[in-house]
């Protein structure tokens, strides 16, 4: 690849998880980078940006089987929703990795394998908790919930217990080099805030972490050990490596690393500003330069989750507003470090306010106005006034502080000096009513100024706003009349008076209809409604959070043998809070089971219970238990609830 002398940026997105489909909180990342890297494209970097799916692991693993689909299934199925879901939302990154492509695979084992060479990998036996949906090893004070089952202290979900074989990363050997590079970097974390808590963290000691599991199959396999996988996180993280070409395309990788900024929610900062640093310490990669950590989007006022059924799905506002309303809301409404809560009134808002009143009906006027008054075609403007020259110089003092908006991350102080500026705009047309001009002939070009005054003023603003609105921005342009293309005009060469009299400006299209909120929510609660009624049509059924299952035939269904079943006995599997062994009676003979129903159940509480199971499935073992079928439950928040019979029926009846 030819070397460019231009300066290079690189940032990057989490890599998303694929047990279920984006919602909100993927895209809010997703977007920021995305306006980060148009910005610094217009500043003249040559950028890489890049996103994907992190497709391994215990997560996906049971998400896939409580789909009855196989995990690869599972992440071509969901890898399609996020890809679809950035195109929708004008995010345009330069590369997209999956963990599940060969060249990462290839990657991480030499990067594994570096690490056991030198030592820094070895043998051991892990025993504790682990939290499957953050995939994360916890420490020994896990907390009971009420019925004394442990739980995650992060997300609060139950924790599972794990004794087994693993090599582990010497973790602890990189406390004193991380602490030396956190104070030679204090910016290394942003914001400040979370700095100081990556250094209490690693003050208050490190620990070996576990970096390979056996009960995980989903995974890569370990270099000369393929009983092992390797923990999803260590995959996971060396995606910003091979993302960008190790080991393959040298040149790339050599251009971009080490990262400019690692963008993440702040619920994964220990991954990032810790494990991953010490691992690439450890493996003699240079360092990123940032991990920025924001915060969590809240949907009025509570955290999203499936169970509370409040997961916002980015494809409901898309649909009905398009993408820009959207990417300006989440950036404009918080600073990337802070907390948002996304109700539809404040969005709304927003779109009425900022968007249809302040900006749309500015370009607006100003178009109609050109178009009305002089048949689309400026002639040269009359002298410029002082207060004329007001707007000018306010608009080289925007740029300016626009600029270091941007470059510091600070995106939401960007569009609000944008919008100080496009206010100071309306009120310069308010205060020379140029439709009072327009009455008098003798005024033609003190008009033609003040509506080229407008232009100008719109033409600049729209770049500025451009890294968060592409779209509307280049129509802006397009409206102009403008030869060129924002992605062509370079941030440095934007001045205000590059609009020359004489170019035909075409005719404006609202930019951003002005909503109706009673009217909105009464749509959204009639799709809601109509939803489960019959097929959905193509974007509704892009809105559908669950990710289709394939079809079969009846053939198919009747291979599997479903038998009523008389609970006999149940106890507990030792060292497993979710599982209960079961015997029971099926009619002819009595059978063995392992369910995994013991957050639901007691023991005592199915014995005499007739259930459904599934007679003919392939026996397995379970947790050292062999398990001769599988009973069928309901799940409901990661808990199965059995379905029982109402009548009396006999053991052994055919269910069908
Ligand atoms: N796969 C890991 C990341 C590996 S990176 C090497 C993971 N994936 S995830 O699918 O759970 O996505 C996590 C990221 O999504 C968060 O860090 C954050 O960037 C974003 N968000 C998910 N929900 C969010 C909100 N409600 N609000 C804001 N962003 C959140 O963790």
């Amino acid at each position: 690849m030819a070397k460019t002398s231009k300066p290079t940026f690189y940032i990057t997105t989490p890599i998303y998880y694929v047990n279920d489909v984006p919602h909100i909180g993927h895209a809010y990342t997703t977007i920021i980078a995305d306006a980060l890297a148009r910005f610094k494209k217009l500043d003249g970097y040559d950028v890489f940006f890049l996103t994907g799916t992190d497709e391994h692991g215990q997560k996906v693993e049971k998400a896939a089987a409580r789909k009855g689909l196989t995990p690869q299934q599972l992440a071509d199925k969901v890898v399609v929703r996020f890809q679809d879901l950035w195109k929708a939302l004008d995010i345009e990154p330069d590369g997209f990795i999956r963990t599940t492509d060969p060249a990462h695979e290839r990657g991480v084992q030499k990067i594994f394998q570096r690490l056991l060479d030198k030592g820094d990998i070895y043998k051991g036996t892990y025993q504790g908790w682990y939290c499957v949906s953050e995939e994360n090893f916890l420490s020994e004070d896990v907390p009971a919930a009420a019925d004394g089952t442990k739980v995650c202290p992060d997300c609060g979900r139950p924790a599972t217990l794990i004794k087994e074989s693993t090599y582990f990363f010497r973790l602890s050997a990189y406390a004193r080099p991380l602490l030396d590079f956190y104070a030679a970097h204090p910016t290394f974390v942003r914001p400040q805030g979370r700095m100081n808590e990556v250094v209490s963290f690693v003050k208050g000691g490190l620990k070996d972490l576990s970096i390979s599991r056996t009960t995980v199959r989903w995974g890569i396999p370990m270099p000369g050990d393929p009983a092992h996988t390797i923990y999803v996180w260590f995959d996971a993280l060396h995606n910003y490596l091979t993302g960008i070409g190790y080991d393959g395309d040298m040149d790339r990788f050599q251009k971009f690393w080490p990262a400019n900024v690692h963008l993440i929610g702040k619920d994964i900062l220990r991954f990032h500003a810790v494990f991953w640093p010490a691992f690439l310490m450890a493996a003699g990669f240079a360092l990123p330069e940032c991990v920025f950590g924001h915060g969590w989007w809240l949907k009025d006022d509570a955290k999203m989750s499936k169970s509370k059924g409040n997961v916002l799905d980015p494809y409901v506002i898309i649909n009905a507003f398009g993408a820009d309303p959207l990417r300006y809301f989440l950036l404009r409404e918080v600073p990337i470090g802070h907390d948002g809560n996304f109700s539809h009134e404040a969005f709304i808002h927003r779109i009425n306010s900022d968007l249809a009143n302040d900006l749309g009906n500015l370009v607006h006027r100003t178009l109609t106005m050109i178009r009305s008054y002089f048949r689309g075609t400026l002639p040269a403007p009359g002298e410029e006034t002082a207060d004329d020259a007001k707007i000018r110089e306010a608009f080289a003092r925007t740029k300016d502080a626009v600029h270091g908006h941007y470059d510091a991350y600070a995106v939401n102080k960007a569009l609000e000096e944008i919008w100080a500026y496009i206010t100071l705009v309306n009120k310069y047309l308010a205060d020379n009513a140029p439709w009072k001009l327009a009455k008098d002939p003798a005024q033609k070009a003190r008009l033609a100024r003040v509506l080229f005054q407008a232009a100008a003023a719109i033409r600049g603003a729209s770049y500025l706003v451009y890294p968060v609105m592409p779209g509307s921005a280049r129509k802006i342009w397009a409206f102009l009349g403008e030869p060129g293309t924002i992605e062509a005009t370079p941030f440095a060469d934007l001045a205000f008076g590059d609009f020359a009299p004489g170019r035909t400006v075409g005719e404006p299209t609202p930019l951003f209809p002005r909503v109706d909120l009673k009217e909105f929510l009464a749509e959204e609660a009639k799709a809601e409604e109509a939803k489960p009624a019959g097929p959905a049509p193509a974007a509704a059924q892009a809105a559908n959070t669950e990710v289709p299952m394939e079809q079969i035939t009846y053939d198919e269904f009747r291979k599997v043998d479903l038998r009523v079943a008389l609970v006999l006995e149940a106890e507990k599997v030792q060292g497993a809070t979710k599982l209960l062994k079961l015997k029971v009676d099926l009619g002819p003979e009595q059978r063995q089971l392992v369910a995994g129903v013991a957050e639901t159940y007691k023991p005592e509480e199915l014995v005499g219970k007739k259930v459904i199971i599934v007679a003919n499935l392939k026996p397995a073992v379970i947790r050292g238990v062999e398990s001769q079928g599988m009973i069928l439950a309901a799940v409901a928040d990661d808990k199965a609830v059995i379905p029982f019979f109402e009548r009396e029926i006999a053991p052994g009846a055919v269910v069908k």
